[in-house]
């Protein structure tokens, strides 16, 4: 199978797309000893590609979904010594952490080293969605269901359009489904306080295709690069 020289670097572990793209802009790639261009592709069974005078292979990538418990930071290090995501993987690779939630927040975290994978989760033109159980205090109507649907004004930002799934509505507490394919700073609670729904609790319960299921608060899981790749429809190298 031929593959992009970019995509190929990104999978060596060299980063995301864009930054592998100027190591070919500089001139510092070569496959089979002759300078890369953009749009070459490569066989990574008979190929050599080099950057400078390293050979670069495919690199095994690892990847964690975590059950973000609440009073646990969503930084790979902190300075008050407050648990991290990372402490609860035990592993040497470099994770990083795809799409961070608030100290209060649970749900699903995906910890890896694939830079290319949090570019694409990341990136709000890719719309990969994200779906949150909100428990709010008071009355979910069908006005404030239109305005967090339509976009809320946060004061000179207006959200996207967004997707309700009604849980539960109770006079003094309402429960559901908020789906977003965007992750402003505190982008939801800032929703909820502005069409007047104090904030109880936070849960993402997925991103994109991948969810929680039945991984309790703590609860972290392997996966393979072939079962990520397919939960967010993209082409494996292998
Ligand atoms: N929106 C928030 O307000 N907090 C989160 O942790 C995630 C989304």
């Amino acid at each position: 199978m031929r593959v992009r020289i970019n995509k190929y670097l990104a999978t060596c572990g060299l980063g995301s797309r864009r930054r592998v793209e100027s190591y070919i802009n500089q001139k510092k790639v070569s496959i089979n000893g002759k300078l890369a261009r953009l749009y070459d592709y490569v066989c990574p069974e008979t190929d050599t590609v080099m950057v400078g005078k390293k050979i670069v292979k495919p690199k095994k990538f690892e990847y964690y979904i975590l059950n973000k418990p609440k009073g646990v930071v969503s930084t790979t290090k902190d300075e008050f010594g407050r648990k991290t995501v990372l402490d609860f993987v035990k592993t040497k690779a470099k994770l990083k952490i795809a799409g961070r939630l608030d100290i209060d927040t649970t749900g699903v975290v995906l910890l890896t080293d694939d830079a290319d994978l949090i570019t694409k989760i990341t990136q709000s033109k890719n719309n990969i969605v994200k779906t949150y159980r909100v428990v709010v205090a008071g009355r979910l109507d069908q006005d404030k269901i239109k305005l967090l649907e339509q976009g809320v004004n946060l004061g000179g930002y207006v959200t996207k359009p967004a997707n309700v799934e009604v849980v539960e509505i109770g006079k003094n507490r309402s429960v559901f489904n908020l789906s977003l394919s965007e992750g402003k700073y505190h982008q939801i609670k800032k929703m909820c306080e502005r069409i007047k729904l104090p904030f109880i609790e936070l849960t993402r319960i997925a991103i994109g295709g991948l969810s929680l299921g039945s991984l309790m608060p703590g609860q972290v899981k392997k996966l393979k690069r072939s079962e990520i790749y397919k939960i967010f429809n993209l082409k494996n190298l292998s």
